[in-house]
């Protein structure tokens, strides 16, 4: 591990109290690093009055790439060492539907990574909206495949292969594309290419792997996100079937995501730092009301008081506005929240 030469040798870690981070907005915007992010993280590795190590993990809806691969990203921005053991990204519970389904389609993301990602997490059959538009160029007639994602595309006959569901991993780097092909799909004859369904009722089913409808980039102003993407597909799936379209979303707001954080949390601790018992608080630290606050305080409320959000001011909520969900604390950006945590525990 790459060491702190501020860290003193010897600190000692508390089984008081952990954190857990969202990731956009509080520690990183546009794949930079927010200014304060790098001390509060060597606050956390013992660089605070107390000379204390606090155990963390980081949650964020965020997606695309594998756990292993974020994770460096993550150690390069800011300056520590992040294990894929403390780290839940939005695509990270999808894994336990690999056993459910047997073809699915895959959506958005960079090139062939989010194929990689669900192949990695078992899914059996990964198709892509590349492989359609390569089978059927008419697909989507305002896109063509580069040379490159021809190449990469697996050639096949769609007539013969049943899609069972639908998952967006990443964000749609061509929601026209993207969109159209979903909705073929949710029209179609039980998940056969090239068929138009009477009633509407047999499509595959559709999962996102959260539901933000904005988020904290590199523009001063939230950009759109997948969320967007959601209530988009809605729409126009009830505009050309005049029915309601059910989908499932993952992520935070979702108790689910906290339940798995926790258990994460648990076995970190306990494989890094030799704790054994439950911590009695942990810190979330968040910018985005809708999920981070929203989530922590249902999750709180199911956890005999456990979990403590904080709503900083660096991403998506911004001073001047009244946060939807209120957090515990709201203060400037990550450190303070990381010094608020501390102060409020001794
Ligand atoms: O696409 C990622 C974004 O919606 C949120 O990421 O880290 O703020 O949960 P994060
Ligand atoms: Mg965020």
């Amino acid at each position: 591990p790459m060491s702190l030469p501020e860290t003193p040798p010897e600190t000692n870690v508390t089984d008081k109290y952990a954190f857990a981070f969202d990731i956009d907005g509080v520690l990183i915007r546009g794949g930079r690093p927010i200014p304060e992010a790098i001390e509060a993280m060597q606050v956390l590795n013992g660089k605070n009055a107390y000379g204390v190590k606090i155990p963390y993990i980081f949650v964020t809806n965020g997606g695309g790439k594998t756990e292993q691969e974020r994770c460096i990203q993550l150690s390069n921005q800011l300056e520590i060492e992040v294990s894929p053991g403390q780290f839940i990204c939005g695509h990270t519970p999808m894994r336990e539907m690999a056993q459910k389904y047997h073809t699915v389609l895959v959506v958005g993301g960079e090139g062939e990574k989010c194929r990689h990602v669900a192949e990695g997490y078992g899914f059996k059959d990964v198709v892509t909206p590349g492989d359609i538009i390569k089978d059927n160029p008419d697909t989507t007639p305002f896109r063509q495949l580069t040379k490159e994602e021809h190449d990469n595309s697996r050639a096949r006959n769609f007539k013969e292969v049943k899609i069972e569901a639908i998952f967006v991993f990443a964000d749609s780097r061509d929601w026209a594309g993207d969109q159209q092909i979903i909705l073929d799909l949710l029209m179609s004859k039980g998940g056969y290419l090239g068929t138009r369904s009477e009633t509407f009722d047999e499509g595959p089913d559709v999962y996102f792997s959260h539901n933000d409808v904005i988020w904290s980039a590199s523009h001063d102003l939230t950009r759109l996100g997948m969320g967007a993407l959601r209530l988009s597909l809605e729409a126009m799936y009830k505009a050309v079937t005049g029915k309601e379209l059910n989908t499932t979303a993952f992520g935070k707001p979702q108790v689910g995501t906290f339940q798995f954080a926790t258990r994460l949390l648990q076995q970190w601790r306990k494989s890094t730092h030799g704790i054994d018992a439950p911590p009695e608080t942990v810190y979330f630290v968040g910018d985005t009301p809708e999920s981070d606050i929203r989530g922590t305080n249902e999750f709180n409320k199911q956890s005999e008081n456990t979990w403590y959000s904080i709503l900083v001011r660096t991403g998506v909520f911004q001073e001047g506005t009244k946060p939807k969900f209120a957090p515990k604390a709201t203060v400037d950006n990550v450190l303070d929240a990381v010094l608020h945590g501390i102060e409020r525990e001794n």
